[in-house]
């Protein structure tokens, strides 16, 4: 079992070639280990603070156990779980389901999941697609999860007022409770004391874990349990990484590996977008989970100097997004990072039939596997990118189970708390997105949102010359 990053193509040999393709050659890269040092005492003090607990979630057995006594109690009951929820509160849910359970599960039939119930997750606040589910299910046989760290986010709360509302027509009152479970701060935020004094299942999300770093809390543990995945492995692949994340040597940190070289690519050589690209369906969603962890982590003023810094994260897939978006990787501006992801085991794989043998365009694929052209596609697309001195690294699972995406979800948290160091910005928060709720609140008519009415009123309206 291994999660590996090769990243010979992320450095041009000599530095010639470093100069030409504005590429970090070895000898700059080995002069990194200053900036490494410094980025491990940040995390190092950070850790002793009690500010990262998502390290401490792989062995953290009291609250895996709050999940898996959950779904003890209630296995067999549900044909529907749906997650309310949005940011770090719904992406890390979708990228579980699409990534360890098989394709198009909500589709299959009971006895194709073992009778586990389908994943819904409902990230936004469209009416369209809310009614649109609602409509759908069966409400006595559906298990409402409300997520929320915060326990006041706008999206959420409104979500689950329509759903109460639908849950206490259908049901009466005392059912209607029976159908929820909240995940929220154990103490903070509005969702525990409803939780309390209404008698309405909670499981906790540790008060030192963020949105963004809450996978391995109830907010992904949970909704993946009750799908039938084995989050155990889930948490030893994590711990197994955490270990790994740790070394002083930065040759042996993956974590620390990749938070540099995109560091240094962003800040030294330009390169200010960072690709995810995995050649993997189920990890379409994973690429998605990730960009929201760089974005809202490091887009932000530095604490030095109030200087905006950031990376831009851009999630693609391989292969459809080599008719999309590497037309732009290879001859656009040269100012992205891409990050292949590879699987070594694809799971199931097809050989392609030897037809049309007289027939240029086909022939040639005869006899070969669907897996092995989708990788082949890969390394031909990482090799054209190196040769047009673009660069580009690759992570390598052995396999797409829960013991590896563990493994990746963890490697990347790290490296979000080491970019954060480097970048001199606090990973953890994200205070730009205040002044949007505020003005949300305002225009809503929250009660204490009296000073954000007054800014918002005082904004230049739109401008009828400027508009068409
Ligand atoms: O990463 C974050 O902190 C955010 O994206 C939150 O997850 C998102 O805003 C939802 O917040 P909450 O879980 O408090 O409802």
């Amino acid at each position: 079992m291994s999660v590996t990053i090769d990243y010979s193509n992320m450095l041009a040999r000599d530095d010639a070639s470093a100069e030409a393709h504005a590429a970090l050659s070895e000898s700059a890269w080995s002069a990194t280990r200053g900036d490494f040092a410094r980025a491990q005492a940040v995390f190092a003090s950070q850790r002793a603070h009690g500010v990262l607990g998502f390290l401490d979630l792989p062995t953290d057995a009291a609250l895996a156990k709050q999940s898996t006594d959950f779904v003890a109690a209630t296995r067999g009951r549900y044909h529907d779980v749906v997650v309310l929820g949005i940011g770090g509160s719904a992406l890390g849910p979708i990228a579980l389901r699409t990534a360890l359970r098989p394709s198009g599960w909500n589709s299959l039939p009971d006895v194709a999941r073992g009778e586990w119930p389908r994943l819904h997750v409902l990230d936004n606040v469209d009416p369209v697609t809310i009614l649109a589910l609602l409509e759908r299910l069966e409400l006595a046989r559906t298990l409402f999860i409300v997520i929320s760290k915060s326990g006041g986010t706008a999206e959420t709360m409104a979500q689950y007022l329509v759903v109460r509302q639908r849950l206490e027509e259908a049901l009466g009152s005392e059912k209607a409770k029976e159908a929820l479970v909240f995940v929220t701060d154990p103490e903070k935020g509005a969702l525990r004391p409803l939780a309390r004094a209404e008698g309405i299942r909670a499981l906790d999300i540790p008060a030192n874990v963020g949105g963004r770093f809450s996978v391995l809390t109830p907010v992904g543990i949970l909704p993946a349990a009750l799908m039938g995945i084995d989050v155990g492995h889930l948490l030893a692949g994590a711990e197994d990484m955490r270990r790994r994340c740790e070394s002083e040597e930065l040759a042996k940190n993956p974590a620390g590996v990749f938070a540099m070289l995109q560091y240094l690519a962003d800040t030294t050589l330009g390169k200010h977008v960072q690709v995810l690209m995995p050649y993997s369906d189920p990890l379409r969603d994973f690429a998605a989970w990730f960009v929201q962890l760089w974005a809202e982590s490091l887009g932000k003023a530095r604490k030095s100097d109030g200087a905006h810094v950031g990376p831009t994260p851009l999630a693609a897939l391989g292969a459809t997004d080599q008719h999309s978006q590497v037309q732009l990787f290879m001859e656009g501006p040269a100012d992205k990072t891409i990050t292949f992801i590879a699987v070594k085991e694809g799971g199931a794989d097809v050989e392609i039939p030897k037809r049309h043998q007289d027939v240029a365009e086909l022939a040639y694929l005869g006899g070969h596997r669907l897996g092995e052209l989708l990788d082949i596609e890969r390394r031909a697309t990482a090799g054209a990118l190196a040769r047009r001195g673009r660069p580009n690294m690759t992570i390598t699972l052995d396999r797409v189970d829960p013991w590896h995406i563990g493994g990746l979800i963890m490697l990347l948290e790290i490296a979000t708390i080491y970019a954060g160091a480097l970048y001199d910005v606090n990973p953890l928060d994200q205070p730009g997105v205040e002044l949007g709720k505020q003005f949300t609140y305002a225009m809503l008519g929250r009660a204490d949102a009296e000073r954000a009415r007054q800014e918002w009123n005082m904004l230049p309206k739109a401008d009828p010359r400027w508009s068409v």
